[in-house]
């Protein structure tokens, strides 16, 4: 028997107990005449001591080769301590060793695994395996382990099936990249690692499963950012017979459980916003509403003067930072630079101060007197003492740039609190949206979205304008999960096809399979998937994902670990008929 008990588990009460246990040295103090030594497992961390008078005297000199991170076993008694350590909960005692066993020696790690390491990313990614022994990588896998079993428990007790949908599938032009797999057998051909399950479980619907689910993988060959990697998770869902309240009614159920289970907070009715009005609030289809700085548009007020910049811009656009107006004039030249950097792209900021004593001071006092800032001030409901910043342009771009300064200046004052949740569904999506590199439409969700039926006549006229039966759950400014109805007649389906600029025949070669199937009695069906990694993240009071993915990719897509991706030799290119031309 390796261990009688855990290296978390013992307290006072269990003093006098002969144990014996199993871990890791995670360091030793030797005095001489006494060593102490920290004992650690995924339970947590148990004091040993070696004491010339009380232990054999072999196993005093074993106990002063071990080196940090040798795999030991020791049997001794549970003793008191003299000095508790309060922070950990085996502090109140010690073990005096009396057997010692070295399970496996280990070479010097290349960087200290304790809670504050002295390890940069790159070599902790290199050696995640020894990152994931400290606790806040341990413990970002328990957490997520904790979700994902909450997310199983709630769906099957609300009657979700949870079904496996394959791996190596067809690859379709729409959305993001497709990572692909050769086939040896199909000469030439390949298949794609699923973006997402969405055909299967629509099928899966068409097969009568009524409420299914999957804590799946899914492969997407895209851009990383810190909510993004090219393997991630969702937690897929689909349920036939529904119609969209009834998928925002049963998600709004499974995440304010998990909040309740996982954070012990309880969340009243969330909010819902179209997009649209999502848009011209707050410049973002995932606004974070736990603070406000909502967007004043200021057109028909700051357009009637001679100043040019706002003349002829499409947008002019406010924001009120609260307590602004005390910030100095080089605090406000560098919020200028900010907007101006490339990543945001904003061409300069005008800005008002709104003093105390109810008199305004702005950087276009040329241009505008007092009335005209007072009405900027109403629309963009701004307070004495705050700072109203400006920027103007074309309406997509100005917005964007507005939103990212608003969520970096709640960030730089405080006002994203990791520990207060506000989910928000985002609702009535376009169907489609505009392509300038492609000049055509594309599906603004995917292509087996439905139209919102009253939108229909629109397809041909305005496509832009015509919403869908689609939604998006926000959580603290990030999208957390998307879904809609379906599209479940062939008529409608082929319809959607021909104005994404398929052919019959290209719709047919890549989806014919799901039109087949809508032939033979396809329910009306909706669905909805979240990202496990963000959602675990989030509730984890934090934004980037890899923290809670145990072997993530790094920003260029590699693992830097195993070192893939790999180049593979010519018998294996042969046997898949690939010929590198490099
Ligand atoms: P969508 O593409 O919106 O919808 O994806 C659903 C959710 O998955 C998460 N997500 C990601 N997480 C980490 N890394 C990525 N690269 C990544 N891409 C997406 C997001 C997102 O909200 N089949 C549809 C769902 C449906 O219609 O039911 C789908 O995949 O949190």
């Amino acid at each position: 028997m390796y261990r009688s008990h855990s290296c978390g588990e013992l307290r006072a009460s269990d003093i006098n107990k002969e144990v014996t246990l199993s871990g890791w040295v995670q360091k030793t103090r030797d005095k001489g005449f006494m060593i102490w030594v920290d004992l650690r497992d995924r339970y947590g961390i148990t004091q040993l001591i070696f004491d010339e008078e009380r232990t054999p005297r072999a196993v005093v000199e074993k106990a002063k080769t071990l080196g940090r991170e040798f795999v030991i076993q020791i049997k001794g008694t549970v003793i008191e301590r003299e000095s508790k350590n309060k922070n950990i909960q085996t502090g109140e005692i010690e073990i005096l060793v009396n057997e010692l066993t070295v399970l496996n020696e280990a070479i010097v790690p290349p960087f200290t695994i304790e809670d504050k390491t002295d390890g940069g990313e790159d070599i902790r990614m290199k050696y995640r395996y020894l990152d994931i022994r400290r606790n806040p990588v341990k413990n970002s896998l328990v957490f997520r382990h904790q979700v994902a079993m909450q997310v199983r428990n709630y769906l099957s007790k609300e009657g979700f099936i949870e079904v496996e949908t394959p791996y190596l599938i067809k690859s379709t032009p729409e959305g993001a990249r497709d990572f692909v797999v050769p086939s040896r057998m199909n000469e030439g051909q390949f298949y794609a690692l699923p973006q997402s399950p969405q055909t299967f479980k629509q099928l899966l619907m068409v097969g009568g499963m009524d409420k299914y689910f999957q804590i799946v993988k899914c492969f997407r060959d895209e851009d990383l950012r810190a909510d993004r990697q090219p393997e991630f998770t969702q937690i897929d869902c689909e349920m036939a017979f529904v119609e969209q309240e009834d998928i925002l009614n049963t998600f709004e159920g499974l995440t304010r459980h998990l909040i309740t289970e996982i954070k012990n907070i309880s969340i009243g009715d969330f909010h819902r916003m179209t997009y649209n009005e999502a848009m011209q609030t707050y410049g973002n289809d995932k606004p974070d509403i736990r603070f406000g700085m909502k967007f004043g548009e200021l057109n028909k007020a700051a357009q009637h003067k001679e100043f040019k910049v706002f003349n002829d811009a499409e947008l002019v656009v406010g924001i009120a930072v609260p307590d602004g107006a005390s910030y100095t004039r080089k605090e406000i030249d560098k919020l200028i630079d900010w907007v101006k950097r490339p990543q945001v792209g904003a061409l300069g900021m005008v800005y008002v101060k709104c003093n105390e004593d109810g008199t305004y001071k702005s950087s276009v006092d040329k241009f505008y007197d007092q009335d005209d800032l007072a009405k900027w001030a109403e629309i963009t409901r701004a307070k004495a003492g705050d700072l109203i910043c400006v920027l103007s342009g074309q309406t997509n771009k100005v917005r964007a740039q507005l939103s990212a300064l608003r969520m970096e200046l709640a960030e730089r004052l405080g006002l994203r609190n990791p520990e207060e949740f506000a989910p928000l569904w985002v609702v009535d999506f376009p169907l489609l949206e505009w392509d300038e590199e492609t000049e055509r439409y594309h599906a603004m969700h995917h292509p087996f979205t439905s139209p919102k039926p009253e939108d229909i006549d629109l397809l041909d006229t305005k496509p832009g304008e015509v919403r869908a039966n689609a939604y998006d759950l926000v959580l603290n400014g990030n999208e957390i999960g998307g879904g809609s109805i379906r599209i479940h007649d062939k008529e409608t389906q082929a319809l959607m096809f021909d104005h994404l600029g398929f052919t019959p025949e290209e719709a047919k070669a890549q989806f014919g399979f799901l039109m087949d199937a809508f032939q033979y009695g396809a329910p009306p069906h909706g669905g909805i998937a979240f990202g496990l990694d963000r959602l675990v993240a989030i509730l984890g009071g934090q934004e980037t994902i890899r923290d809670f993915i145990a072997f993530p990719k790094n920003n260029s897509g590699r693992d830097i670990m195993i070192d893939a991706p790999s180049n593979i030799d010519d018998t294996q290119l042969k046997e898949l008929n690939i010929k590198l031309d490099l």
